[in-house]
Formats: C-alpha cells, sequence, structure tokens
C-alpha cells in the first residue's frame, strides 16, 4: 500500500474552491488569489491556514481515506 496525502479543496479563507494547478503542483484559490502548496500549507495569502487534509493510502484500485 501506498500512503498520500488527501487534500480538502476547500479555501480556508473564505470557503471557495481551490484548483489544483499540476504545471505548478499548488492549488490555486480564484477568489482572493491565495495558494496553497501540495501539503495543503499556505503559500500566498489572504488565506492564512492550511488547507484540511487527511491521511489516505492506496490499495489496489481504491483511495481509502481515513476522515
Ligand atoms: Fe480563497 Fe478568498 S476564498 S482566497
Amino acid at each position: 500500500t501506498n500512503a498520500v496525502l488527501a487534500v480538502e479543496p476547500v479555501c480556508t479563507h473564505a470557503g471557495c474552491t481551490v484548483d489544483w494547478q499540476k504545471d505548478q503542483k499548488v492549488f490555486n484559490c480564484g477568489c482572493h488569489g491565495s495558494v496553497f502548496g501540495p501539503d495543503g500549507s499556505v503559500k500566498r495569502a489572504p488565506a492564512n491556514k492550511p488547507l484540511k487534509t487527511y491521511q489516505a493510502k492506496i490499495e489496489g484500485d481504491t483511495v481509502l481515506v481515513k476522515a
């Protein structure tokens, strides 16, 4: 099994949905311009709290998320 990190794509600033930018490997929030790293950490304000993350693992074709 492979451990991965599941990131909830909800901006911690005002709750907009963030978009994964696979070229830059960041999550972008279109509402006010916050940027988050692949681990959910804040790269650019106005958000000041990281995205919520969950421990997850891959078993075969299934991704199991620990809530
Ligand atoms: Fe994402 Fe404001 S809701 S930057």
